[in-house]
């Protein structure tokens, strides 16, 4: 008796092949070279996580071509914030000394960040104020400097 293969079983058989060989090709080129060496993830990941990119330069950094600034702050009540608690990452513009490359803060919602009323924060602690009656319409540099809040502009 002569054994019967439905046509279908040789295309079938020919789509299966060709699909396993697409997914060993892809697996290949896609699956990363450290895939696998130590566990089911990737060994190089490792090392990445090892090695955040640096953002913060550390306001030692800035005294280096800032000291005018430092040597005002110093003197007032923000010396013991750091530049970058105000100007964010600094470690660009350390390196590019690009305007573009660093934050200026502005505007009364930036100083309100840490001095708007807070039933949470002691007065003691922070001073605060009602940001809706203090001043009104002005920008808070207006007035105060920001590296030395009590050396009032006039
Ligand atoms: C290698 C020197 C150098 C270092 C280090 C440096 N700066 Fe600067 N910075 C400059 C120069 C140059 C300018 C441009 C001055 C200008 O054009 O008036 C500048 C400008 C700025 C400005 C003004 C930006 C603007 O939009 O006008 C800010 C804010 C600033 N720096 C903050 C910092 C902070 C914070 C640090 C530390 C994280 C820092 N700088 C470290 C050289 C430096
Ligand atoms: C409390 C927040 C705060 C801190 C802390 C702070 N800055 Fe600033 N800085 C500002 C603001 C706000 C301005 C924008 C002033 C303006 O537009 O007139 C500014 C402006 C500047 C400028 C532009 C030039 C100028 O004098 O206006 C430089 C440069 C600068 N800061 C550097 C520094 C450095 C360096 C430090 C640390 C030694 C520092 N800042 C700490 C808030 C801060
Ligand atoms: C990161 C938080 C922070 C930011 C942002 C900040 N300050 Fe302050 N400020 C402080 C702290 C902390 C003190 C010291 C404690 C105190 O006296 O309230 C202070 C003190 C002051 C004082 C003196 C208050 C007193 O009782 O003697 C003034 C005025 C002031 N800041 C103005 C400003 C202005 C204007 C800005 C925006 C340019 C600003 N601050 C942004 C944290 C901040
Ligand atoms: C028109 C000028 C002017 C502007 C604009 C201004 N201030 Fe003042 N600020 C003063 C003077 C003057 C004092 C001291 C007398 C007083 O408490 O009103 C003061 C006091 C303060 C104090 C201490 C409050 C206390 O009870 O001792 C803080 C904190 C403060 N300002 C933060 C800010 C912030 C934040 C802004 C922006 C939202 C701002 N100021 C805008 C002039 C100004």
């Amino acid at each position: 008796m002569k054994f019967y293969v439905p046509p279908q079983i040789p295309r079938l058989a020919l789509a299966f092949a060709i699909f396993i060989t697409l997914f060993l090709v892809l697996r290949h080129f896609l699956v990363p070279d450290t895939f696998g060496k130590y566990g089911h993830y990737r060994a190089a990941s490792l090392i990445d996580n090892a090695q955040p990119e640096i953002h913060y330069a550390g306001q030692q950094a800035c005294f280096k071509c800032h000291q005018d600034i430092e040597d005002k702050k110093a003197q007032d009540v923000h010396s013991e914030i750091h530049c970058e608690t105000c100007h964010g990452p600094g470690e660009k513009h350390v390196v590019s000394s690009k305007v573009e490359d660093i934050l200026k803060p502005s505007g009364r919602e930036f100083c309100g960040s840490c001095h708007i009323i807070n039933a949470g924060k002691q007065k003691s602690a922070i001073n605060q104020i009602d940001l809706n009656k203090h001043n009104v319409g002005k920008n808070c540099i207006e007035c105060h400097n920001p590296h030395q809040p009590w050396e009032m502009k006039k």
